[in-house]
C-alpha cells in the first residue's frame, strides 16, 4: 500500500460536515493501515501509570494495530518507550507482555539492548559494526502527573500548552498518587473510530445505559444545566476548580494538541459512580469532601478519563484490525488504599463494567449496520458535538502526506 489510499481525496469529499463518516472509513483495510500510520503513530497515547513500573527494569508492552511499544523504567529511573522492532531484521524484541528485565535480548539472533534502548552488542557482526548506530527506535514520552503518554512518531502534537492549562485543574486529584487496581478489556468487532465516537457522545446514554443514566446527568443537558450551579458551589467548597477547559473547536492549537476538563453533576444522592451512590474508596488527593460531581478529562484525541471524587477511570479504544477493537478500561484509586479495607474491586468496577458491556453491544450493532451497502451517513445531533471536532482533527491528520 502507498502512504495514502488512492481514493482518500474522493472519500474525504464524500463526507458532509455535520454528518457521520461514509462507510469506507470503517470497512477499508487500506484506510485502517492509514489510520495506524497517520493517527495512532503520530498522536499521544496514554499507555498507563508510572506506578505500574516502579523499579528500574520494570516494563510492559503496549500493542495496537501493527505496532508494539516497550514501556520501561531505565537504570536512571526515567521512563522510556522503545519501538519493539529489532534493528537487525525486524523481529519483535520483547515478547512477554510485562515483567522485569536487565536487558532486552532479541529472540531471533540475540542482539542485546540496554533498558535505555542502546544496542549493547550484535553477535559476530565484525569489526566495522558500530552498535551505537543500531539502538531501538525511541518513542517520545511525557509523564503528566503520573500518567504516561507516548508518541511513537517524530512529529508529536505540541502538548505543552494543553498540559500547562490542565495541570492546575487536575492537581487536586493528585493523579501522581494513584495506582491501577483493575484493568479490563472488552473486545468489540468494530472499527476503532466507532468506539471513540461512542465515547464522545452521551446522546446514547439514556436509551442504552440504564445504570449509568440513573446517576449521571450527562445524558440530559437540561438536567445537567439545572444542577450545575449547586455543584459548582459544592466543588469550590471541597477544593475543586469549577472552570471548564475546552481547547477543541476554534480554540484548537493543532490536531491532537488539546485538552478538555469539565466537572458535571451526578444526580442527588450520588457521591460517586457507585451502585448505591455511596463512596467506593478514600477521597483523592487534597479533596476535603464529596461534591457529587464527576470530571471528564481528555488529552489529545485518543485519551479519556472520568474522575470521581474517590477514583479515576481511564479509557482507550485500541485498534487491532479494521473491525477489531479492544476497549480498555482502567480503574485507579489512591495508592495508599488497601483492597478489602478501603475499597472493594467488585463494587469499584461495577458501573463501568456493566456500562462497557452495553457499549460493546451498541458499537457492535453500529458496525454491523455501517457494513451494509444501504448505509447512508445521517445527521449528527447537537449532543454529538464532540464527534464533529473529532472528525475535523481526524480528517486533518489523515490528509497529511
Ligand atoms: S532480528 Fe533481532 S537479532 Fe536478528
Ligand atoms: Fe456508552
Amino acid at each position: 500500500m502507498t502512504s495514502r489510499p488512492g481514493d482518500l481525496n474522493d472519500l474525504m469529499s464524500k463526507h458532509r460536515p455535520g454528518y457521520a463518516l461514509p462507510r469506507e472509513f470503517y470497512t477499508s483495510q487500506a484506510m485502517f493501515d492509514h489510520d495506524i500510520d497517520k493517527v495512532w503513530n503520530r498522536n499521544w497515547i496514554w499507555v498507563g501509570h508510572e506506578s505500574q513500573i516502579p523499579e528500574p527494569g520494570d516494563y510492559f508492552l503496549f500493542d495496537y494495530g501493527t505496532e508494539s511499544l516497550i514501556i520501561v523504567r531505565d537504570r536512571q529511573g526515567d521512563i522510556r518507550a522503545h519501538l519493539n522492532v529489532c534493528r537487525h531484521r525486524g523481529s519483535r524484541v520483547c515478547t512477554e507482555g510485562a515483567g522485569k528485565a536487565r536487558v532486552f535480548v532479541c529472540p531471533y539472533h540475540a542482539w542485546t539492548y540496554e533498558l535505555s534502548g542502546e544496542l549493547r552488542a550484535g553477535r559476530d557482526m565484525g569489526a566495522d559494526f558500530d552498535p551505537a548506530k543500531w539502538g531501538l527506535l525511541a518513542a517520545q514520552v511525557i509523564v503528566f502527573q503520573g500518567m504516561i503518554l507516548v508518541c511513537p512518531g517524530d512529529d508529536a502534537p505540541p502538548l505543552a500548552t494543553a498540559l500547562e492549562q490542565l495541570a492546575p485543574l487536575t492537581a487536586p486529584f493528585a493523579f501522581e498518587d494513584l495506582k491501577v487496581v483493575h484493568e479490563a478489556r472488552y473486545p468489540v468487532p468494530a472499527n476503532w473510530k466507532l468506539a471513540v465516537e461512542n465515547y464522545l457522545e452521551c446522546y446514547h446514554c439514556a436509551p442504552a445505559h440504564q445504570e449509568y443514566a440513573r446517576s449521571h446527568t450527562l445524558k440530559s443537558p437540561q438536567q445537567m444545566a439545572a444542577l450545575m450551579p449547586a455543584l459548582q458551589e459544592r466543588s469550590a467548597a471541597v477544593g475543586l476548580p469549577t472552570v471548564e477547559l475546552n481547547m477543541t473547536g476554534p480554540d484548537a492549537i493543532a490536531p491532537g494538541a488539546d485538552a478538555y476538563y469539565r466537572r458535571y453533576p451526578l444526580f442527588e444522592g450520588y457521591k460517586t459512580g457507585s451502585r448505591d451512590g455511596e463512596p467506593l474508596a478514600p477521597l483523592l488527593g487534597s479533596l476535603t469532601g464529596f461534591d457529587g460531581g464527576a470530571t471528564d478529562v481528555s488529552i489529545g484525541i485518543l485519551n479519556f478519563f472520568l474522575v470521581y471524587s474517590d477514583h479515576a477511570v481511564g479509557y482507550r479504544f485500541v485498534p487491532r484490525n479494521v473491525q477489531e477493537t479492544d476497549i480498555h478500561v482502567v480503574w485507579m484509586v489512591r495508592k495508599d488504599a488497601e483492597e478489602g479495607r478501603d475499597y472493594n474491586t467488585d463494587d469499584l468496577t461495577w458501573l463501568w463494567h456493566v456500562t462497557s458491556q452495553d457499549d460493546e453491544r451498541i458499537i457492535r450493532h453500529n458496525q454491523a449496520g455501517v457494513n451494509s451497502h444501504f448505509f447512508r451517513p445521517g445527521p449528527l445531533a447537537e449532543m454529538e458535538w464532540a464527534i464533529n471536532d473529532f472528525y475535523d482533527y481526524y480528517k486533518k491528520m489523515i490528509a497529511t502526506a
